[in-house]
């Protein structure tokens, strides 16, 4: 695991979307793994000014986003998939776009058939990550142990305070998400995960000097043989 420390959020932010750069560059049939939330946004408004200037081009690139609520439908405006298509594939070329779908009829289904997506697109080449307060990534909330496979999972109340933000009120906040297990954000080739803000402290800290607890299901990213972390000064306060 290597961790770099910045000054401001933006600049870890823009390491990110270098580091997605450098893989298109040289594969530019990339396979994405891509998370949505607040950390997220300034890496993708790096990589849409990218490709604006000319410099990335996504179009033989293929996506895989880490979840999504359970009974949204995609164009809900609190979806996943709406966040996605806002804050990065309408802005860039990208032609193959895949998130959970929430709405499935059967969702046991929907996990296999995302899983088979996956295995059949070749493997995610590098993901991206952010990490929740209590260590989540992707929505695999602290636990007894580390999920393996893309499930349903219920949302803990601080993940539910978390993303409240977004929504009206706390009864709109789906209890539940389809979420790709800590087995499959591990079987990614490369893994950079961004944490800003005082807030992310103590779950990087966790993450990064405590013990390898499913408690904090970031921790197992440290037996992960390719993980960068990248930090501002205040999520790195109590390294
Ligand atoms: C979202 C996801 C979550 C977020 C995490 C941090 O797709 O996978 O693990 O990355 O909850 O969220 P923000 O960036 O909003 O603090």
């Amino acid at each position: 695991m290597i961790v770099h420390v910045f000054e401001t959020k933006e600049q870890a932010g823009l390491a990110a979307a270098q580091l997605f750069g450098a893989c298109i560059l040289s594969k530019p049939d990339t396979v994405m793994g891509l998370a949505t939330g607040s950390t997220s946004i300034e890496t993708y408004a790096q990589l849409i000014r990218l490709h604006r200037e000319g410099i990335l081009d996504f179009s033989r690139c293929t996506s895989f986003n880490l979840d999504e609520y359970v009974g949204l439908a995609d164009d809900h405006p609190c979806s996943y998939h709406r966040f996605m298509k806002e804050q990065l594939f309408d802005r860039i070329n990208i032609k193959n776009t895949h998130v959970p779908r929430g709405n499935a009829k059967n969702l046991k289904e929907e996990t296999e058939r995302y899983d088979r997506e996956i295995q059949n697109a070749g493997g995610i080449d590098i993901q991206f990550l952010g990490i929740g307060h209590n260590g989540h990534i992707g929505f695999n909330e602290p636990d007894s142990v580390f999920s393996y496979s893309t499930q349903i999972v219920s949302l803990t109340q601080s993940t539910i305070q978390a993303n409240l933000r977004f929504f009206d009120s706390e009864e709109d906040v789906p209890r539940q998400a389809i979420s790709l297990g800590v087995g499959g954000i591990m079987k990614a080739r490369k893994i950079v995960l961004v944490a800003v803000g005082e807030a992310k402290a103590k779950a990087v800290r966790a993450m990064i000097t405590g013990d390898l607890d499913p408690q904090v299901q970031a921790s197992i990213l440290r037996v992960h043989p390719d993980t960068v972390i990248l930090l501002d000064k205040q999520a790195a306060a109590l390294l």
